[in-house]
């Protein structure tokens, strides 16, 4: 069973998002998405990103697709040739799995959003982690991170994730794993 999985960063209101963007402006939170979701144990492997369509097209469209991972974009409306080659468009987020637990060159596959993927994931018994950010502010949202299932715990934060609080402009946040506990 192929697992996944899911990064946020949510503010003190659990928002996520603002017309159609990200509520803040976190260089640095930028660059620890792209590092974590690129990152592999095999250097002849990449990731994968699974994302609504608003999501996708809510990125810059200089910095879409998301470079050096494999773009996995949800819709029911799109077609094919309204996305670069290269974008896997799928109808569902199980046909997306099917897809890549046969992808040989794919080692992670990351769930990046937006509220109703993040939901239908956390549910999943493929669902290992979360990596969430937590923006300790509040900001204007009109998007917002679903419950968290209680079986997901805290855990340690893998080596390479900055620990305790950090600041950039005078906004606070903290990276956070959770993990779902085994019955
Ligand atoms: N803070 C963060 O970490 C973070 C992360 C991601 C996104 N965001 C923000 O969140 C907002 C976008 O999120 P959103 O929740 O509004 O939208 P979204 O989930 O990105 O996109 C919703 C659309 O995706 C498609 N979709 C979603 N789930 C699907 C499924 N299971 N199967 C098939 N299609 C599916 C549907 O498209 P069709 O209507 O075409 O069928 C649906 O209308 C933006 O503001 C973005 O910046 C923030």
């Amino acid at each position: 069973m192929i697992r996944f999985n899911l990064i946020v960063a949510v503010g003190e209101n659990f928002g996520i998002g603002y017309k159609g963007d990200l509520p803040w402006r976190i260089k640095s939170e930028l660059k620890y998405f792209s590092r974590i979701t690129k990152r592999t144990n095999d250097p002849s492997k990449h990731n994968a990103v699974v994302m609504g369509r608003k999501t996708y097209f809510g990125v810059p469209e200089s910095k879409r697709p998301l470079s050096n991972r494999l773009n996995v974009v949800l819709s029911t409306t799109l077609q094919e040739n309204e996305l670069p080659e290269g974008v896997l468009l799928c109808s569902n987020l199980e046909t997306a799995l099917k897809v890549l637990e046969n992808k040989n060159d794919v080692e992670n596959v990351w769930i990046v959003g937006g509220s109703g993927v993040y939901k239908e994931a956390m549910a999943s018994p493929r669902c290992h982690r979360l990596y969430i950010t937590k923006i300790l502010h509040k900001f204007e949202c009109d998007t917002f991170f679903p419950a968290i299932p209680d079986s997901f715990r805290e855990v340690a934060p893998d080596s390479d994730i900055p620990l305790g609080v950090q600041e950039e402009n005078g906004i606070h946040f903290e990276y956070k794993v959770l993990e779902k506990q085994s019955k």
